[in-house]
Order: C-alpha cells, then sequence, then structure tokens
C-alpha cells in the first residue's frame, strides 16, 4: 500500500473511491454533501461508524472528534471496510486538527494499520487490494500545511506503522517457532539490514556474566536462552539510552505451573522485547540522534527435572541473593540480571525496561493501559504524555515505602513475590529496582504492557493478538526529547 501526497485538490485527483470523515456532531453541516443519504442510511458519524455509498464511490467514517487518535481509528476502520470492495484506489482530503503533524502522521497510521492482518498461518492470505492512497492538500477547515513537511510526516509515520507491525508479527509467531534462538536470529537479521551492532549470548556468555538469576529461569527448557545486545550509534548523539525487553518465548510458569485457561496467550510473554526490536528498527529508519541500545533476555519458562524450584536461592549479577517463591514471578528475575547488563555495559543517560510483567497491571488499570513506574516524577510525566500523543494508553503507578516492605526477605536480600496479594505491579517493579544503582534510579523508568500488548479481541486500530504496544510510544518521547535537547542547546 502507498500512501501519497499531492497538491491537487480532491475533485482534480482520479481514485476508485474517496474516504470522507465526518465529526458526529457536524453530520448536519452543509460541507456534508451527503448529508440526506446518511440520514437515510441510518449513519450518524459514531467513531469508526462506516457507510459506503457505492454508486458515489465515497465512503464515509465517522469520527468523535479530528483529534489525532480519533482520525487514526477513523482511518484504519476506512480501509478494513473498503478492503471488502472491489476499490484499489482511495483518495482522501486532510484533517489537520489542532496539531497538524500529529494528525497527518495518524492518518498515515491509520490508513496502514487498517491494512493489517497476521495471516502467516493461514492457508487463505488475506486480501490487500487496496495499492494506491492519494492525500490531497485540502483541509476541511481551510488551514494550511507545508506539503514538504507533510510529505516527511507521512514518510516518518510509516516507518514507525510498519515497526509497529513488524513487533506484532514476532510477538503473534507460535512458541515453537519463535524460540530465544529464532528471537535472536531476527535481532541478527535486523542488525543486517539496518546497519546496527548485534552481540548475542548463549549459556556458556550468561555464565561467564554471572546472570544467575536469568539461568535459573532457563534452565527446564529444550530451548537454550539467549541474550541479545543490539546497538545504534548514528554520529554525534543527543543522548544514549538503553531498553531491556522481557523475552519470555513461553511462560507456562514453571513448577508453579499456570493453570490451563491462564497459560494460553502466553507465547505473547516475549513482547516487551519484540517492542525493543521494533523500537531500534524505527530509531534506525529515522535516523534520530540518539544512541540506542535494545537488550533482550530471551528464554523460555518451563518444567522438568532440572527446572529451578520455589525455595530456590539465586545470586543475580550485581551479587544480590534472591529467595524464589513463586517461579512464575520469573520475568523480573530475566530482567534484574539484563537491567544489571545494561547499566555496567552501556552506562545509559535512560534506561527504560518493557515488560508484560505482571496480571496485576492488567487489574489495575485495564487491558489497555500500559503501566508507568520509576522514581522521577519529571521522566514519568515527560514519557506518559509522549505517550498520549503517539495514541497509546498509560498510567503511573505510585510507589510508596509499605509496600517495598513487602519483597523483603528472611534469609536472601530480596523476595521474588510479595507477601500481599495486593499491589503486585508496583512490588514487581520494586524488585527490579534492587538491580537499578542509586546513579540510575532518576533515569529508569518501568513499563508493564502486561495489558495492551496482546489483547485477543480487536479495539480501535488494533487488531485481536499482538498490539505492538510501546513502540509508538517510546519513539515519540525520542523525538520529544531531541526536541528538547535542541532548545537547550540554541539557548546556550
Ligand atoms: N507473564 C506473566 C504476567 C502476565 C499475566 C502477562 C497476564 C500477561 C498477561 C508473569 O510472568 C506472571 O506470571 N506474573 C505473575 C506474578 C505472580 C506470581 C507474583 C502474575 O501476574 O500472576
Ligand atoms: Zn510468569
Ligand atoms: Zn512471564
Amino acid at each position: 500500500m502507498q500512501i501519497e501526497i499531492t497538491d491537487k485538490r480532491r475533485n482534480e485527483v482520479e481514485a476508485d473511491a474517496e474516504i470522507i470523515c465526518v465529526v458526529a456532531k457536524d453530520m448536519d453541516h452543509k460541507w456534508v454533501e451527503d448529508r440526506e443519504i446518511l440520514k437515510i442510511a441510518g449513519f450518524k458519524g459514531e467513531q469508526d461508524e462506516v457507510c459506503f455509498l457505492a454508486e458515489k464511490r465515497r465512503l464515509y467514517v465517522g469520527a468523535e472528534s479530528i483529534g489525532h487518535d480519533d482520525i487514526r481509528s477513523a482511518f484504519a476502520a476506512a480501509v478494513r471496510a473498503l478492503r471488502k470492495t472491489g476499490v484499489k484506489s482511495l483518495k482522501s482530503g486532510l484533517y489537520l486538527g489542532k496539531c497538524s503533524a500529529q494528525n497527518v502522521k495518524a492518518m498515515a497510521e491509520g490508513l496502514i494499520f487498517g491494512d493489517y492482518d497476521f495471516d502467516l498461518y493461514k492457508s487463505e492470505k488475506a486480501k490487500h487490494p487496496i495499492k494506491k492512497i492519494t492525500i490531497c492538500h485540502e483541509d476541511f477547515n481551510g488551514k494550511d500545511i507545508d506539503f514538504q513537511k507533510a510529505k516527511g510526516y507521512i514518510e516518518s509515520a510509516e516507518k514507525v506503522a510498519h515497526a509497529t507491525n513488524y513487533t506484532r508479527n514476532i510477538v503473534n509467531m507460535p512458541p515453537d517457532d519463535m524460540t530465544p534462538k529464532m528471537l535472536a536470529l531476527k535481532a541478527v537479521a535486523l542488525a543486517e539490514e539496518n546497519g546496527l551492532e548485534c552481540t548475542v549470548l548463549d549459556e556458556k556468555g550468561l555464565e561467564a556474566e554471572n546472570m544467575g538469576a536469568f539461568l535459573a529461569v532457563s534452565r527446564a527448557s529444550e530451548h537454550p536462552p539467549r541474550l541479545i545486545h543490539l546497538a545504534y550509534k548514528p554520529k554525534n548523539p543527543k543522548y544514549r539510552v538503553a531498553l531491556v525487553g522481557k523475552g519470555l518465548t513461553y511462560d507456562s510458569g514453571g513448577l508453579s505451573l499456570k493453570p490451563a485457561e491462564y497459560m494460553v496467550t502466553m507465547k505473547a510473554d516475549k513482547a516487551g522485547a519484540c517492542a525493543v526490536l521494533g523500537i531500534m528498527k524505527a530509531v534506525s529508519e529515522l535516523k534520530l540522534p540518539i544512541e540506542v541500545h535494545g537488550i533482550i533476555g530471551a528464554t523460555e519458562n518451563m518444567i522438568g527435572g532440572n527446572a529451578y524450584k520455589p525455595d530456590d536461592i539465586l545470586r543475580a549479577k550485581n551479587g544480590k541473593t534472591i529467595e524464589v517463591r513463586n517461579t512464575d514471578a520469573e520475568g523480573r528475575l530475566v530482567l534484574a540480571d539484563c537491567l544489571c547488563y545494561a547499566q555496567e555495559k552501556v552506562a545509559p543517560d535512560y534506561l527504560l525496561d518493557f515488560a508484560t510483567l505482571t496480571g496485576a497491571c492488567v487489574v489495575a488499570l485495564g487491558e489497555y493501559t500500559t503501566g508507568i513506574m520509576g522514581h522521577d516524577r519529571a521522566l514519568k510525566h515527560s514519557f506518559s504524555k509522549a505517550a498520549t500523543n503517539a495514541g497509546e494508553l498509560t498510567g503511573t503507578l505510585q510507589f510508596n515505602r509499605y509496600l517495598k516492605k513487602l519483597i523483603k526477605s528472611e534469609i536472601a536480600d530480596v523476595c521474588n513475590i510479595s507477601s500481599s496479594r495486593y499491589g503486585g505491579a508496583i512490588t514487581a517493579a520494586l524488585f527490579l529496582d534492587h538491580f537499578i544503582e542509586d546513579e540510575y534510579k532518576n533515569r529508569w523508568l518501568h513499563l508493564d504492557i502486561a495489558g495492551p500488548a496482546y489483547v485477543e479481541k480487536p479495539w480501535g486500530y488494533n487488531p485481536a493478538g499482538a498490539s505492538g504496544a510501546g513502540v509508538r510510544m517510546t519513539v515519540k518521547w525520542f523525538e520529544q526529547i531531541i526536541k528538547q535537547a535542541e532548545k537547550d542547546d540554541n539557548h546556550r
């Protein structure tokens, strides 16, 4: 699907059909040419509602507002509906709203998301009949935008949307096909294509790095673990950032085995790792002036005679001992070692981790929202702002000293689960905090994507299954801190 922008007006462009977006409250407005027919058809202009006037070759789609995320969603719905028709080429005007850049990007992202399917394992593949979409230089409110700039926005939105779909595809892969080894091969392929550095450690490498916690989790699996370290190093970077991803290619729970109904979907426990891969892909294609390191702990959590056990005491890379009381709280063990590795090897300005870490986070915020945790209020705020601007939902969960006490251990430095059944998302983050050195405390963010990373029913422009959560918000945050750094440079 090719997205093009032209300086022509809508009536000067040839296409099989046109997308017209209508905000519910404007339904009776005189510019809605077909308002009478639409009324008869029962079209109300509700968000994502579509009505195809086949004879007129017009697809009307509703939106609650012309805010960027409503536009993103409406354009995805429009493409999804038009794919069922015989239409091959489309045109649309602009819906610039408050922030032109954001809205142009949202249109392009919506168009690409509407055309996404995961059909790798279907004998009958999804059809993608729409080959070309022309966006005409004509805004419905008469607002103007620099044509060259708009072109650039579309190109960068395409990169971000394709990186998101790339993440979705890897998350959706079944566990026996996307093993730790395969995930490492994916990373190597990405590194080759995008000119990244890539180092992969196997079990011996993990032993040499004293990663006792990560190794324990991986022990009972037939598929050996991998630590993947990707690096994108542009010239004169403004910052150096380390991204750490939880890459559980399968989480059976281990000896603290999950009940059958909770085990399905646990192929998606690698979504943090896949988000890191997608972000690496996007930043290198966008050529952002930030040095980015992606560090992934890839393993399965399985059962077997050599499995690690509740009651075991593990020693992490930083020397701290961990009492295991539940082998299903494995993500934090893998992340503990990977976070230590990231601080030691990268010495980053910012340290972010992405993980489908706790069911408790889904209980707290609902399925669609990422939990943001960390010590620094300004950092959490700047990240959540970026997420909102990218069209991703987040909620901040606050640390407190009482929850901190709940992971104390009588016989080791820390326990891998809380003594209370409440506040599990935060106590998991406070466990990770034991592996963050003092100088990194205020540069660290923990992002629990257990909810939005994988939802079995479609929501908005997200399909059933993987959503690619984490990719858009992080790229947006990078763009935001680059802008800030440029401003600061100018004031100096
Ligand atoms: N991978 C799960 C968390 C999860 C749950 C992700 C649901 C996505 C959807 C994690 O490893 C886990 O099992 N966590 C336990 C922690 C508990 C044992 C303290 C949980 O959330 O129940
Ligand atoms: Zn688990
Ligand atoms: Zn897990």
